[in-house]
C-alpha cells in the first residue's frame, strides 16, 4: 500500500492534475466520450475525499480548458451539463472542503456560473482541502489578463513599471490565494502541460502516468505522492547544498 509509505510531515500543500483520458477510456469500452466523462467525474469526487483525508491544502483540477471549446457542440454541452450535476454542496460540506474556480468563468452557461457562485460562498468558511477546478482555464489567457490590469494599474499610477516583480504578477494571476503546486500529475499518458499553470509549475514536480482518469484512484494518487517524496529538490542548488540544509 502506499498510502502507508507516505511521509505525513512532508505532504505537497498543492497537488494539481491535469485529468485526461475519458474519451479514449469510453472509446476503449465502445462506449460514447460522454460516457467517459461521466465515469471522470466520480474520480473527481473519490480524489477530492481522498485528498481531504490524506490533509492536502489545495487539489487543483484542470476540468475545461480554453482550447476545450473547440470541441463539437454535444460534447461541450454534456461536459456543462455535467459540471452543473456534480457541483454538490453535501459532498463538500460533509468533507468539510472549500470550492474555488479559475478561468474565465463568464463564458460559462449563466446557469453554471450561479452554481458555482453559490458553492464558492455556501463552502467558503469550510476548513480542509479546498478543491479549485479551472474552468474555461488556460494559462495564456491568465497571463495576457494579469498582464492587462498591471499595465492599467500603471497607467493610473497605482504602480509604477520598476515595482513590477515576480510578486506583482503572482499577485495578479488567478491562482493568486494559494501556493504554487509542488506536484503535478496528468493522467492518460501524455506528457505535455496543455496550457495549465505555466507560470505556477515553474519548478513543480512533474508526475505522469498511462491510467486514464476514470481508472485513476486514491492509491495511484499516494504512488504519485510517495515518488514526489523521493525526489530532492534543488532550486538550482547542488545536491550537497541541499542535504546540508536538511540537516540542519
Ligand atoms: C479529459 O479527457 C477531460 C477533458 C478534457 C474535458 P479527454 O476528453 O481529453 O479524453 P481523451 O484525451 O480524448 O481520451
Ligand atoms: C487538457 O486535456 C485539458 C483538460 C484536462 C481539461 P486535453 O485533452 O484537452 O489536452 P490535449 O488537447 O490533448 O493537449
Ligand atoms: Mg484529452
Amino acid at each position: 500500500m502506499y498510502k502507508e509509505q507516505i511521509d505525513k510531515n512532508r505532504l505537497p500543500h498543492h497537488v494539481a492534475i491535469i485529468m485526461d483520458g475519458n474519451g479514449r477510456w469510453a472509446q476503449q469500452r465502445g462506449k460514447q466520450r460522454t460516457a467517459g466523462h461521466q465515469e471522470g467525474a466520480m474520480r473527481v469526487h473519490d480524489i477530492m475525499e481522498a485528498a481531504t483525508r490524506l490533509g492536502i491544502d489545495y487539489l487543483t483540477l484542470y476540468t475545461f480548458s480554453t482550447e476545450n471549446w473547440n470541441r463539437p457542440e454535444e460534447e461541450v454541452s454534456a461536459l456543462m451539463a455535467l459540471l452543473l450535476q456534480h457541483l454538490e454542496q453535501d459532498l463538500f460540506m460533509k468533507n468539510d472542503a472549500r470550492f474555488r474556480v479559475i478561468g474565465d468563468v463568464s463564458r460559462l452557461p449563466q446557469q453554471v456560473q450561479d452554481a458555482v457562485n453559490h458553492l464558492i460562498e455556501v463552502t467558503k468558511d469550510n476548513s480542509k482541502t479546498c478543491l479549485v477546478l479551472a474552468l474555461s482555464y488556460s494559462s495564456k489567457w491568465e497571463i495576457t489578463k494579469a498582464m492587462r490590469n498591471i499595465a492599467s494599474e500603471v497607467a493610473d499610477g497605482k504602480l509604477s513599471s520598476d515595482g513590477i516583480t515576480e510578486q506583482t504578477i503572482t499577485e495578479h494571476l488567478e491562482t493568486n490565494f494559494m501556493p504554487e503546486p509542488e506536484l503535478l500529475i496528468r493522467t492518460g499518458g501524455e506528457q505535455r502541460l496543455s496550457n495549465y499553470l505555466l507560470w505556477q509549475c515553474a519548478y513543480t514536480e512533474f508526475y505522469f502516468t498511462n491510467t486514464y482518469w476514470p481508472d485513476f484512484d486514491e492509491e495511484q494518487l499516494c504512488k504519485a505522492i510517495v515518488d514526489y517524496q523521493g525526489r530532492q529538490r534543488r532550486f538550482g542548488k547542488t545536491g550537497e547544498q541541499v542535504k546540508d540544509e536538511e540537516s540542519k
